[in-house]
């Protein structure tokens, strides 16, 4: 039993609201839902930043230089990152990459991913969980360090978070190193809504797997048929707003801790922030990590944009 995940959950269930990190979504199970969401038609976020991924951030990378470090936070299955890294591939003699995701399941995909790239790249896996701390491997002055985070993975931190993360992480990195943070841009609320409400209820049971996740790792007794998947967009907050909502007033024992949490009917479980941008929020997220922005890239739509940001 992972101890860290009780603790959270219990720390989280004592809040108010109530709260789990959406960190503990990446079980086998949920990594999988996630593999699915990003095929989904209403998810535009995987297709938007591909389109961008294929279409402009290659020659952005190029005019780095040949001697790269590349590292990816939370890769996840690499479906875009084995596009990334097949251009990359053409213009260097030789890169490192280094992944690093909470999901071994996730790793394992990506790993089996890129087998078909040649040795060129060449190639490290680490599951991790890095609000811990991880060790970036970007000692070597010699090369050009670039941070991945793609996936609008930054949304699941608010704002002040992100800043924290983004300027803990950069104290590890050398003059001129890169961010390439890719941000969901604010759009109609149907649109969001949509995204996360999907009509083949795979986001739904993406959020549900959370409690047969905690049923199957620290023998907890949530009964899944009395929560409902709640997501909607927070304007003031200008995010969407992921929730387990109780159906009916309940107990849930945790016999590890030899205890129990009681739900109110309509009671919600905060599950997962997915911020939406506005250009100001991404200067304000740049400004306050002391991160200067030098080249943008946005899909056709102007849904997404991936940003390179340089220490
Ligand atoms: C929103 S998904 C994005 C995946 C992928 N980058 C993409 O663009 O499709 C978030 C990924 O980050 C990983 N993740 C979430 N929290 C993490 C943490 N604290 N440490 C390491 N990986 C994490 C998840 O397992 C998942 O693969």
């Amino acid at each position: 039993m992972n101890s860290y995940f009780l603790e959270d959950v219990i720390n989280g269930l004592r809040k108010i609201p109530k709260a789990i990190p959406s960190k503990y979504f990446y079980d086998q199970r949920g990594s999988d839902l996630f593999e699915q969401i990003t095929k989904l038609k209403e998810y535009y976020l995987t297709e938007c930043e591909r389109e961008i991924i294929i279409n402009q951030l290659p020659q952005a990378l190029r005019s780095l230089g040949d001697n790269l470090n590349i590292v990816e936070l939370g890769a996840g299955d690499g479906t875009k990152t084995i596009d990334l890294l097949r251009s990359i591939e053409s213009f260097v003699p030789s890169v490192d990459y280094h992944a690093f995701d909470i999901s071994f399941g996730a790793l394992q995909k990506l790993s089996q991913r890129l087998q078909e790239l040649t040795n060129k790249i060449k190639r490290h896996y680490s599951v991790v969980d890095f609000s811990k701390g991880i060790e970036l491997m970007t000692g070597d002055k010699t090369r050009r360090n670039v941070l991945l985070f793609l996936g609008s993975s930054i949304g699941n931190m608010t704002p002040e978070e992100s800043v924290h993360f983004l300027r803990t992480l950069s104290d590890r990195l050398n003059p001129g190193d890169r961010w390439v943070i890719g941000f969901d841009l604010v759009k109609e609320r149907a649109i969001l809504e949509n995204a996360y409400n999907d009509s083949q209820g795979v986001t739904r049971e993406f959020n549900l797997n959370l409690l047969k996740r905690m049923n199957a790792e620290l023998q907890t007794n949530f009964d899944i048929e009395s929560f409902e998947h709640v997501e909607y967009f927070d304007e003031n907050l200008s995010s969407m707003v992921s929730y387990l909502q109780s159906k009916r007033d309940q107990s849930v024992t945790f016999p590890i801790l030899e205890r129990s949490i009681e739900l109110k009917v309509n009671e919600k479980i905060h599950t997962e922030y997915s911020f939406k941008y506005t250009d100001q929020m991404i200067k304000e997220i740049a400004q306050g990590s002391e991160l200067k922005i030098v080249w943008e890239g946005q899909d056709q739509k102007c849904y997404y944009r991936l940003v390179m940001m340089e220490k």
